[in-house]
């Protein structure tokens, strides 16, 4: 139980790795606030975990409905210890064509939202006294990828503000740290996969570039996040770990 009595706020807890993270917290004690825009998967989730799990919807780009949705999902918990910034999206298209639109719109899922919601987060994280942040970052956060431009500058982005604020929020006694994962079979990268026209070439190629020639799990992650989020962890912060299956580094 190694995160007995700790009380978590996972953004994108609705699905994929946010859920998978939510679901290994619980197992290990804790209570968890789903934030999510997709009121059906959060309604799921929910109904899931039981009385360990508190839903909140809201838009993690929407500052006003992030506010409410935060400090309703902390008086639920009576607190928070603990935040997971995992709501994110992704999007491949050459630098030629993407539009400004396209680019603010990723920008602004996979980095302003963290920030929105970690400083909605922050007067009760600071209150725990002994509290972690995790952002899902992502190797393409630390190696580029073609045709990935938004999606790398705003995981190229998390990565730093993860860091930065890791500097910051010492003082507060906050750890913050990122996980980068690799390709990781979650509804996201089903979608992607559709999206290909090929989905099996898709698959050959992801699974080429690591080491271990398979997709990760969205388990895999959790078992990060949960790492990061617990005393095991103590000594840590301003990391960016990867979980690639040796993708990033050869
Ligand atoms: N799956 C991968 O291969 C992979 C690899 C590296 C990083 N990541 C990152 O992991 C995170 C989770 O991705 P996933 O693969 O689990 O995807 P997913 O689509 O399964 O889950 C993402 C969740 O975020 C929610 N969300 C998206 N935009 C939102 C918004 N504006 N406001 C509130 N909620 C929003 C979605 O509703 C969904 O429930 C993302 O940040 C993603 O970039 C994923």
């Amino acid at each position: 139980m190694r995160m007995r009595g700790r009380k978590v706020l996972i953004t994108g807890g609705a699905s994929g790795i946010g859920l998978a993270s939510a679901r290994r917290m619980v197992a290990e004690g804790a209570r968890v606030a789903l934030l999510d825009q997709n009121a059906e998967g959060l309604a799921a989730a929910a109904g899931e975990l039981g009385d360990a799990a508190f839903a909140v919807r809201a838009d993690v780009t929407d500052e006003t409905g992030v506010r409410s949705a935060v400090s309703e999902g902390a008086d639920a918990l009576q607190g928070l210890d603990g935040l997971v910034n995992a709501a994110g999206t992704s999007f491949w298209r050459s630098f030629g064509d993407m539009t400004l639109e396209e680019w603010r719109h990723i920008l602004s899922i996979n980095l302003d939202g963290p920030f929105i919601v970690t400083k909605a987060a922050l007067p009760a994280l600071r209150a725990s006294g002994k509290a972690t942040i995790v952002n899902i970052a992502s190797g393409a956060g630390l190696q580029p990828r073609q045709n990935f431009s938004a999606y790398c500058a705003s995981k190229g982005g998390l990565v730093l503000f993860t860091k930065s604020i890791a500097m910051d929020l010492a003082a507060d006694n906050i750890r913050v740290n990122a996980v980068c994962p690799g390709i990781v079979m979650t509804p996201l990268v089903e979608r992607n996969l559709a999206l290909t026209g090929d989905r099996e070439a898709a698959y050959q190629r992801y699974i080429s570039r690591n080491l271990m020639k398979r997709f990760g799990t969205a388990d895999e992650v959790a078992d990060a996040v949960l790492y990061l989020s617990c005393d095991e962890s103590s000594f840590v912060t301003g990391s960016a770990l990867s979980m690639d299956g040796g993708s990033v580094f050869h």
